[in-house]
């Protein structure tokens, strides 16, 4: 997929609309008037595509990606897997998934297929080879999006025994396993590879590496059959490009093991905007958090597939994007990695689950509607944003988000059962590097750490032995490396580390871990700087998870700040070791925003990290760098003056460096 200039389009289902061709010919239209250059196809299109099993009706995706060609329109062309029709689920039972209390569900929804199924897999080869034939030379064809947001898990018979081969193919035999779940606990020693299933409501629940390993399994699954459908299509197109839309916040698929295998990340971005407890600012900083993390993934652009011009419909209450607001968010993307800015859906349905989700064109069909306007300007601005595409971003500091780790962490018991908070320990980091206007990405414990100057490891608790030893490296040889608390707790298979802990860290941190105690919401411990430490940080509460930790006696860390209540009193709370040519920070609890902010700014001059900006900015304005471009967005709603530049509410301005120094291009 080669392209010169930032997509603009999105989810178009025409299918809809089929008897109204007026409808269809003011879509074109507008689409010109929008400045679309792309829209994604056939996402839901099974049961026009295959009406009865076998017989297969393309003419009409063919016109509609032709007539949008001949307009200079793209087609992002998708694989109608994640929806099959009707007849398939009523003939064919085992398409349909099997919940985790063993109920076979009936047909509903949507990407609830069961993807061990040979039989529904035979569905989709035979209708992904109807498409790949049809569409797979066609200029107009830029990209294949395969299914549409796999997730979620199935529980029938196949997949049992699926699981089962998956297990003996880990650990070769039942006498591992054994070990590696520490099943002789409560006698579930297991005898026989049949006595094994997935977890359920009403079956086992407590085996913690058994809960684990499912989760690795049913990720595995989702890939598997992600290559599946691309081996399919790339067996009769050699040379196609393939992407899958991922998802905030995701859970059910190690989207590090996914990246390997897509041409290009996508991703479907809802924000709440205007929530009553968060200011445009912080949503901002959530969504610039998965912006990042989905750029990293591959370490290069990525798409935004999906997002909506206005409001969505799943949400608890559907917020309007204030005025201004959808160009922020749209060059938000861009300005953080995507290579377009893309909406779901084109057109408002009549009826169904999403006929009030926002569309750029909404049930009266008219241009002079806010969604259009906006769009509209959207895509203007793209255009002049063209040098952004392809562009890169430079590497400055790393977070480590490890898919493992976190369902290793939220499945287990203790010392916090409740509220653990593993994204907000996350956005503690980022956000205060995000306003300091460093470039973070989001790395796993595969990835390399070369070229980062901070490395930041927030609740490491399941911690491999290769990935410690990298941590240490890194830190010998100038690095940076930030430590949080409840890391380096147990190994890849949930067992507990032995010995002094954060695991492999300690020489590294000069200091171990002795306790950790769980704090109610609302519960604080005081701490405060000790006198002449540097760097001088500010005096702050620890909350959620406090540890304790013990001076290492032969190298021990040098104390910043320490707990000054109850029998915490006199501990370390925040501590840092020189380590080789560099340093290593420990951080016993979660701590309150500033503290980040004070740290963070302190420790990325100490590393030599360059902010975005070369000039202070307001409060509520965020600096952004891709290569040779510096994009400033003020995410407050009245204007701000930066060096000079009148940035109005919720605007953005963008410069390139040109020959030392900076030009305004938006
Ligand atoms: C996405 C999905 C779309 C549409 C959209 C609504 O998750 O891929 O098909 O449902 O949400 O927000």
């Amino acid at each position: 997929m080669e392209h010169t200039q930032l997509l603009h389009g999105g989810d178009y289902n025409p299918e809809q609309w089929l008897d109204r061709p007026d409808i269809l010919e003011q879509d074109l239209q507008l689409m010109k008037k929008a400045h679309v250059n792309v829209v994604t196809l056939g996402v839901f299109s099974w049961s026009l595509l295959e009406p009865e099993e076998g017989v297969y009706h393309l003419d009409w995706l063919a016109d509609i990606i032709h007539r949008l060609y001949q307009h200079g329109i793209h087609t992002i062309l998708a694989t109608p897997s994640a929806a099959r029709p009707a007849w398939m689920a009523k003939k064919y039972p085992e398409v349909r998934r099997v919940r985790p209390d063993r109920v076979r569900e009936l047909y509903r929804r949507r990407q609830n297929y069961c993807y061990s199924s040979p039989l529904f897999r035979e569905k989709v080869r035979a209708v992904d080879e109807q498409l790949a034939r049809r569409f797979g030379q066609d200029p107009a064809v830029i990209l294949w999006h395969i299914s549409n947001e796999m997730g979620g898990d199935c529980h029938c018979p196949l997949c049992q025994a699926e699981f089962r081969r998956w297990l003996q193919h880990r650990y070769g035999s039942l006498e591992a396993l054994n070990k590696a779940w520490n099943s002789r606990f409560w006698s579930h020693d297991f005898s026989d590879w049949e006595e094994i299933e997935s977890p359920a409501p009403q079956g086992e629940d407590c085996l913690q590496g058994l809960t684990l390993d499912w989760k690795r399994f049913v990720s595995d699954r989702h890939i598997d059959f992600f290559r599946f459908e691309r081996d399919v299509i790339r067996a009769i197109v050699p040379q196609a490009k393939f992407t899958a839309n991922l998802m905030y916040r995701f859970h059910d698929i190690d989207y590090h093991d996914l990246a390997r295998e897509l041409d290009v990340v996508s991703w479907d971005n809802y924000p709440t905007w205007h929530k009553a407890t968060e200011t445009v600012e912080q949503t901002a900083l959530d969504t610039a958090m998965m912006h990042d993390l989905f750029y990293s993934l591959k370490g290069k652009p990525f798409l935004m597939m999906e997002s909506s011009p206005s409001f969505t419909n799943w949400q608890p209450v559907s917020k309007q994007k204030r005025p201004g607001v959808a160009m922020l968010s749209a060059l938000q993307a861009v300005a953080h990695g995507s290579d377009s800015v893309c909406y779901f859906q084109w057109r408002a349905s009549r009826g169904g689950e999403e006929k009030f989700h926002g569309a750029v064109i909404g049930h009266d069909g008219r241009e002079d509607a806010r969604p259009f306007r906006e769009t509209a300007q959207v895509g203007a601005a793209l255009e002049q944003l063209a040098p952004a595409t392809g562009t890169s971003r430079p590497r400055q500091a790393a977070i480590v988000h490890d898919w493992p780790n976190m369902w290793a962490l939220e499945g287990s018991a203790g010392p916090r059962n409740a509220g653990l908070g593993y994204w907000k320990e996350l956005a503690c980091h980022y956000n205060a590097l995000a306003r300091a206007g460093i470039t973070v990405d989001f790395v796993g414990q595969d990835s390399s750490l070369e070229g980062y100057g901070l490395v930041v490891v927030p609740m490491l608790y399941l911690l491999r032995e290769e990935f410690a030893q990298k941590l240490c490296d890194f830190a010998r040889q100038g690095g940076t490396v930030v430590v949080s608390e409840w890391t380096g707790v147990v190994d890849e298979s949930d067992l507990c580390w032995l010995g002094d802990t954060p695991h492999g860290l300690t020489r590294l941190l000069g200091l171990r871990r002795t306790e950790i105690d769980g704090m109610y919401d609302g519960e604080f411990r005081r701490c405060l700087p000790v006198e002449g430490a540097v760097p001088a940080l500010p005096a702050t509460r620890a909350g959620v998870l406090c540890e304790v930790a013990a001076l290492e006696e032969s190298d021990p860390a040098q104390v910043l700040l320490t707990y000054t209540e109850d029998y915490f009193a006199g501990c370390p709370a925040v501590a840092v070791h020189r380590f080789g040519q560099g340093r290593a920070y420990y951080l016993a609890s979660r701590f309150e925003p500033k503290f980040y902010d004070a740290l963070y700014a302190s420790l990325t001059r100490e590393a030599g990290l360059q902010p975005a900006s070369p000039w202070p900015l307001p409060k509520g304005v965020l600096a952004t760098r891709r290569d040779g471009l510096l994009f400033l967005q003020n995410c407050n709603d009245s204007p701000v003056s930066v060096s000079g530049v009148e940035l109005p509410g919720y605007g953005t301005a963008v410069w390139a460096d040109r020959d030392g120094s900076l030009q305004r291009l938006l």
